[in-house]
């Protein structure tokens, strides 16, 4: 019903407004996130601190939440509450009231919660962001191809239900990735690994 989609969009938001890059990076030592690299909160900008635990981590948290809240959902719920968790847990990702609504660009959380809603989408969406971050060395431009291949993903493996979903999502990472987008094609985006941005 309307009122259990609510609860799970609120549930899911919440979930995914937690910022785990920001809050490791404190908790480590390792200095603000806001003044490092890019100034995001992702694991990405996180292995600019020269910290690869703490990278790592982020990104399994982050990816994590994404994929606990829909699991959540699917076990307690049916799967379009999965599909408004989903869409919701990035919402919260990306623009969490508690830091002003700045949050992070969705690219752990959306490949953590396709996992939880179509685990060969997820896995196909992890290795087309592996081969091109190994072939570009770019993490955004990575997560950009991957974001899109989401949609040929779902079409070829079978899952057409999450297409549309797919879809906002993909516009989402976009524009979360503007100033990437922007640095790309001005040659000025930095490597994963390198230090300045
Ligand atoms: O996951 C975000 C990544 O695609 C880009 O991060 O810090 O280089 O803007 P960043």
């Amino acid at each position: 019903s309307g009122s259990t989609l609510l609860l799970w969009a609120a549930i899911a938001y919440i979930i995914g407004s937690i910022p785990f890059g920001l809050i490791l990076a404190r908790v480590m030592g390792l200095g603000n996130l806001r003044d490092i690299g890019s100034g995001n909160i992702g694991a990405t900008n996180v292995l600019r601190t020269g910290s690869k635990k703490a990278a790592i981590l982020t990104l399994l948290l982050d990816a994590g939440k994404g994929a606990f809240v829909v699991l959540l959902a699917r076990k307690f719920a049916a799967f379009d509450a999965a599909q408004v968790a989903a869409f919701f847990v990035m919402l919260g990702h990306c623009f969490p009231v508690w830091l002003k609504f700045r949050g992070g660009k969705g690219v752990a959380t959306f490949l953590g919660l396709l996992y939880a809603l179509a685990w060969p989408v997820g896995i196909a969406a992890c290795l087309t962001w592996l081969a091109t971050a190994a072939a570009f060395r770019y993490s955004s431009l990575a997560a950009l191809v991957a974001a899109v291949s989401t949609m040929v993903w779902a079409i070829v493996l079978g899952v057409p239900s999450i297409f549309i979903l797919c879809s906002f999502l993909t516009a989402l990472i976009f524009w979360r990735h503007a100033g990437n987008i922007r640095r790309l094609f001005a040659g000025e985006e930095s490597k994963i690994g390198q230090k300045s941005s």
